[in-house]
């Protein structure tokens, strides 16, 4: 199975031996009531288009789309946000996104193919290892994307390539901010003004910003540390290559307010074979690693902007939030085929519908919409594929559950659509949800 989520996990730099609180039952009790209130429009949607499905809600991405741009508008002069379209791929969330007045942020020439159909006027392009033809689709397309170039040899590719057609391409460099694996993309801060200086002397390529990201951050301090860093690169450059700067982008990472939420088996005290490969149902225990709420991310991002970068640069201020935004907006329903004990159940899907072995570790409720309960009963619900581990949980909410209950996993929007993978199932088809009851139909 595709690992990009565990390798997500694994360098995001978030200790993995800090330990979670546990989930406050009775947020995860609110969590369950608001998906069991609206029931009704998931039955229906299952009856109407079979099993299994993705759901995707377009009201929930205008919803974040307009909180995170208000928010962050509300604290700094000149902000654009551009959607990270890895975190879900789906063409209709690029759209949606676009139509609410959002930018695309692309890695690949694939993404960036999908963003300019998807009308988007203004698209970032970053990415290690672009190949000439990507680069060369970004020149082509040069009134609405921005290359964010990877290294002093990508910057010399580009500049060869812009030159054979006659072109001039706005572009920014991307900044280094880890060491280690993370040293793959980006340029060192420590060699920014040489590649400025070397930038300068191409008439085909104009840097006019910055960029960097950091990945799963819980809380700002990942983002604020390396402001400060940059702050004091700027403060030793020259004033012509400062002037060159009219934006930085802060990259993503931000993770929903309601925290990260874990099995036992995604903790230290349970990290056992056992554990990832339970003989019966392990315990009902959930953890959470709390998240800092969108507000506090903004000030917090803020306050260090204005301490460190605006003293020097006078500038845009851009952020590229994918998992934030997508998070919330696509959920899964599937239905139970099989029952083999009073504690198995296996279901028409398996897990290669989100592409990797997330619910071994992470947790998320399965509910059962047919037979409604707001007790969580212990069960393994398994997926179809052949591989043990294939799970969607280790529990269910419900009373009882018997084959044909419709269940439903909810707020699976990042990073589950876009590492989905052909692998002995079909994958699910997509259908949209507009407003709290309008299913609009099949999208695939
Ligand atoms: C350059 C860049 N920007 C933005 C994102 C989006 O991150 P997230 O979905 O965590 O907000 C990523 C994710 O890997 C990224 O690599």
């Amino acid at each position: 199975m595709c690992d990009g989520e565990s390798i997500l996990k694994k360098t995001s730099g978030r200790s993995a031996e800090q330990e979670p609180a546990v989930l406050d039952p009775g947020e995860l009790g609110a969590f369950v009531d608001g998906f069991l209130q609206r029931r009704d429009v998931f039955l229906q949607t299952s009856r109407q288009h079979g099993s299994p499905l993705y759901v995707i809600e377009e009201d929930v991405l205008r919803e974040r789309a307009a909180r995170f741009t208000k928010t962050f508008r509300g604290v700094l002069p000149d902000v654009r946000v551009y959607y990270a379209m890895k975190s879900n791929n789906h063409p209709a969330i690029a759209r949606t996104l676009v139509q609410a007045g959002l930018g695309l942020d692309v890695s690949s020439g694939l993404e960036l193919r999908v963003a300019l159909d998807s009308g988007a006027k203004d698209i970032v392009f970053s990415g290690p290892g672009k190949t000439d033809e990507e680069l060369n689709l970004a020149i082509e397309n040069r009134d609405r994307a921005t290359l964010l170039i990877d290294s002093f040899g990508e910057l010399q590719r580009l500049g060869g390539l812009a030159a054979k057609k006659g072109a001039s391409i706005r572009a920014g460099v991307r900044l280094t901010t880890h060491d280690g694996l993370w040293r793959k993309f980006g340029i060192p801060l420590a060699e920014l003004p040489r590649f400025l200086n070397v930038a300068a002397g191409s008439d085909c390529v104009c840097i006019r910003g910055l960029q960097f990201h950091t990945s799963w951050n819980l809380d700002p301090g990942k983002q604020v540390e390396f402001i400060a860093r940059l702050g004091n690169t700027l403060s030793k450059m020259t004033p012509d290559q400062r002037a060159m700067i009219e934006f930085i982008d802060i990259g993503g990472g931000f993770w929903p307010a309601q925290g990260e939420w874990l099995q036992s088996a995604g903790t230290a005290e349970s990290r056992t074979a056992d554990a990832v490969m339970p003989r019966s149902v392990p315990a009902l225990c959930h953890y959470n690693h709390p998240a800092t709420t969108i507000e506090d991310f903004a000030d917090d991002i803020a306050l260090a902007v204005r301490t460190h970068l605006f003293p020097h640069v006078s500038c845009r201020i851009c952020a590229e939030p994918g998992r934030w935004l997508c998070n919330d907006a696509m959920h899964l329903l599937l239905t139970v085929v099989d029952k083999k004990a009073e504690d198995l159940v296996i279901t028409d899907a398996g897990t290669n519908a989100i592409g990797w072995e997330r619910f071994e570790t992470d947790y998320f409720p399965v509910i059962n919409l047919s037979r409604p309960g707001r007790t969580e009963r212990k069960c393994f619900v398994l997926g179809s594929l052949c591989t043990p581990h294939d799970v969607w949980g280790y529990a269910y909410w419900g009373e009882g559950i018997q084959p044909g209950d419709v269940l439903l996993i909810p707020t699976q929007g990042a990073y589950t659509y876009s590492l989905r993978q052909e692998f002995i199932k079909p994958l699910p088809a997509v259908v949209a949800i507009t407003g709290p009851t309008a299913i609009r139909g099949l999208m695939t």
